[in-house]
């Protein structure tokens, strides 16, 4: 385990950092979150490089910090890690376990319901739904465990 990369991807709301981060525990290795890489590379709250620098710069940072990424443990991703086929490829390609979250829309349409994320405060439920709809085959695509639950140990035992 000590040398493993696992990245949990997912929609915004799966449950990324917090089933990380038990999961990093349970597994005595590291957490990351790539999107407080981001944070700290770009000196900005992820809010302020949307709206500062536009989501295309977010995204080309994100896509560095992922393509470099070299640190076992256990990486929660941002849920638009997926867009970029690089990223895609890197996730798929390299000696990755890759854990997709995928609860149900409900689920997801309560936890994000008063989120201040960039990708939410600029969209309707509706044009989330879309986008929820949208993203999902490129989850599947780079997915290695598809997990609808929300227990860690249910997870691990997947692994
Ligand atoms: C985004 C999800 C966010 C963050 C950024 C863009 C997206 O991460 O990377 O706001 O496009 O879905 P979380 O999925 O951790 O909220």
């Amino acid at each position: 385990m000590n040398n493993k990369k696992i990245f949990l991807i997912g929609f915004m709301g799966v449950g990324k950092t917090y089933l990380g981060e038990l999961l990093a525990n349970d597994l005595e290795t590291e957490f990351y979150d790539l999107d407080l890489e981001i944070e700290k590379k770009a000196e900005l709250p992820v809010n302020e490089i949307f709206s500062e620098l536009g989501e295309a710069k977010f995204r080309e940072i994100e896509a560095e910090i992922l393509q470099n990424w070299n640190e076992p443990g256990v990486i929660s991703t941002g849920g638009g890690i997926i867009l970029d086929k690089k990223n895609r490829k890197f996730l798929k390609n390299s000696d990755n376990l890759v854990i997709w979250l995928n609860p149900s829309w409900d689920v997801i349409r309560s936890r994000i319901a008063n989120s201040y994320r960039p990708i939410v405060i600029q969209r309707t439920e509706g044009e989330l739904h879309q986008l929820w709809g949208d993203r999902n085959h490129l989850y599947q695509e780079c997915a290695d465990i598809i997990f609808e639950g929300s227990d860690v140990h249910e997870l691990m035992s997947l692994m």
